[in-house]
């Protein structure tokens, strides 16, 4: 995954270029470049590292000019050397081209160019795409853009600049996410709205094949065949600063600490009079909502996390059998699927290349798809047929924290609307469960007012090198998203269990040298289990840490570190007890002097399977 930016207008493009590259930095970091127009020529300065470090090797004063196009990069094909580093040119460096995506016949369309005289510079995909347009310009960068990408199979987020045309940009979408950001006598470009926000909040979201043409003073969306569009204009109501890290040093912490308000702006306006308030965000009929007998959850990563806690909210209490699947793996099987399956696919990007695909393939099979989405006009957002929103805002840090809280919360609500649709749950109780969910965001300000606690905590980590995550019931989930989040920010090896299993296998790890998490809230159903649990691991020396219920002394008697979080329902601890372990991973990873935003090999959104 890479990110774009790109601007027209009377400005000097590459300042803007480089402020906005900074925000689009998640969706990539091993190397950065930038294409100017000036007197009719490209000028290009690009090389390996971080945007910052790129920054500083690239000289300003050789990349002015009004027009440009700019790009991160996280490499698919080819090494992260300065040659790979986009924009791209073609052989007489008059088309350059920066790209997000993949050229999937990129190898057959360069050994026909390369036939024709064209000579590459790079072993990426994407200057194939540079070549191609340059073999079919005849005096219009546009017409030669629309003549290459009918050749091109793949996907694509393209930003275009030609020395010839030094008064347009161009843009292409095709699978890869592109937005157009309409200012005053300027247009902008980029792969997420944080990068332009700044500047307009103004924008287009590219759909498929479709293809813009950008001058400082106009915009026009056309089709792949030159048919001219009429393209809505969104306003964004995001805040620029919560795009910003706010006094923070990472925005992992920022979005950790942003958790309470995430909440609060979740529920909204969606629990009116003791009862859930979702009715006009589903674009269902109440009797296809009531004909609902079964419910797939699809999701990866962090966010098949949340669903697998979905599942457990949803059977207990609107009694609808739920099954939590692998995007990846759905959409390569033939699930048996009908009319009356509810498939609800979660995604913080929206733009999650294999739960789009298994979103397809659920429309294609007939169900209706529910999408939790953060990211609104996101590809999910837009082909799913109801969408409910986390409004969590921008999540820039790469290791999700607030949109995977938020998505518990969004669960939860629709399991108390199912609940009072299927009548498992009568009003008195609804509203109940309501009142506890609505205590949450105070609960959660509570919680992290223990940082530095847990800060402490995290330093046992210094010397170890694996660590086991155990919970039980609702907290499972959050015991595999806490190994997930330790392993992704600090390198650690770490595994989450359902702490039962522990018997079954992990039981032979533990030493002195292991460190296990357990999850031991109070509940009704595991707790004293789970306190079995810990005698064993005790009883082999292991290192553990508690996230138990406040006041509980007897978690505090047994383990080495407790942590307390506020009393509330079993079924909602999970939205708390995310957050402690969401803080260790963040200290453990800052105590082994890595950065906790750009953990290595991983990027925001993966668009490519
Ligand atoms: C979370 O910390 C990860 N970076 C990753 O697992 C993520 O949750 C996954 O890629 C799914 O992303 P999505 O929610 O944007 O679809």
């Amino acid at each position: 995954m890479c990110g774009i930016i790109g601007y027209i207008g009377n400005r000097e493009a590459a300042p803007l270029m480089i402020e906005g590259l900074k925000k689009l930095e998640y969706r990539g970091y091993d190397s950065a470049g930038f294409c100017t127009v000036s007197n009719n020529q490209t000028l290009i300065q690009k090389d390996v590292g971080k945007i910052q470090e790129v920054e500083k090797k690239i000289n300003l004063n050789n990349l002015n000019g009004n027009i440009g196009i700019s790009h991160c990069r996280w490499s698919t094909h080819g090494g992260v050397t300065k040659e790979n580093a986009h924009p791209h040119t073609d052989c007489k460096n008059m088309i350059s081209i920066v790209h997000n995506g993949i050229i999937e016949n990129f190898s057959e369309l360069k050994e026909k160019l390369m036939e024709k005289g064209h000579t590459f510079k790079s072993s990426t995909d994407t200057e194939v795409v540079a070549h191609l347009i340059e073999d079919n310009y005849n005096g219009s960068i546009e017409e030669a853009t629309r003549i290459a990408l009918r050749q091109i199979e793949g996907s694509y987020a393209l930003g275009i600049v030609c020395a010839k045309e030094p008064q347009k940009l161009i843009a292409a979408r095709n699978e890869s996410p592109l937005i157009l950001g309409i200012g005053k006598e300027e247009n902008f470009i980029a792969s997420d709205v944080p990068a332009i926000l700044k500047h307009t909040n103004r924008v287009i979201y590219l759909e498929n094949k479709e293809i813009a043409i950008l001058t400082k003073n106009s915009f026009e969306v056309k089709n792949i065949d030159g048919i001219s569009l009429n393209k809505k204009i969104n306003n964004i109501d995001w805040d620029s600063e919560l795009a910003e890290k706010s006094g923070y040093d990472h925005f992992m912490l920022k979005e950790i600490h942003e958790q309470p308000r995430a909440i609060t702006e979740t529920l909204n306006g969606r629990i009116k009079d003791g009862k859930v308030s979702i009715k006009e965000e589903l674009n269902f009929s109440d009797e296809e909502l009531e004909n609902i007998n079964r419910i797939i959850i699809i999701a990866c990563g962090t966010s098949w996390h949340s669903a697998l806690a979905g599942e457990f909210m949803l059977e207990e209490l609107a009694k609808i059998p739920v099954e939590v699947e692998y995007a990846s793996e759905f959409r390569y099987r033939h699930p048996i699927i009908n009319n009356n399956t509810l498939i609800i696919a979660i995604s913080q990007s929206g733009e999650t290349a294999d739960t789009l695909a298994a979103i397809r393939e659920a429309k294609r099979n007939d169900a209706k798809v529910l999408s939790i989405v953060n990211a609104k006009g996101s590809s999910i957002d837009r082909e799913s047929d109801s969408v409910l929103y986390t409004y969590a805002g921008p999540e820039i840090g790469v290791a999700s924290t607030k949109a995977f809280t938020t998505q518990l919360v969004v669960l939860y609500l629709f399991t108390l609307f199912m609940a009072n649709l299927k009548r498992s749950l009568d009003y008195g109780k609804i509203s109940e469960l309501l009142g506890k969910l609505r205590k949450l965001p105070l609960q959660m300000e509570a919680l992290l007012s223990e940082e530095n606690r847990i800060k402490k905590i995290a330093e046992i980590y210094k010397d170890k090198t694996n660590s086991l995550f155990l919970g039980r019931g609702v907290n499972f989930p959050i015991a595999l998203e806490g190994a997930l989040k330790l392993k992704e920010v600090s390198y650690l090896h770490a595994e989450g269990y359902p702490a039962a299993e522990m018997k079954h296998g992990p039981i032979a790890l533990i030493d002195k040298n292991m460190p296990v998490v357990f999850i031991a809230t109070k509940d009704d159903y595991t707790y004293k289990k789970v306190l079995g649990n810990i005698y064993e691991v005790k009883a082999r020396n292991g290192i553990v840490i508690a996230i138990a219920t406040e006041g509980d002394e007897e978690v505090s008697k047994l383990a080495d570190y407790a942590i307390y979080i506020p009393k509330t329902l079993y079924i909602l601890s999970s939205i708390l007890t995310a957050v402690p372990l969401q803080l260790l991973a963040y200290y453990v990873a800052l105590d082994r002097g890595l950065d906790p935003d750009k953990p290595r090999n991983l990027s925001k959104s993966v668009v490519v399977e």
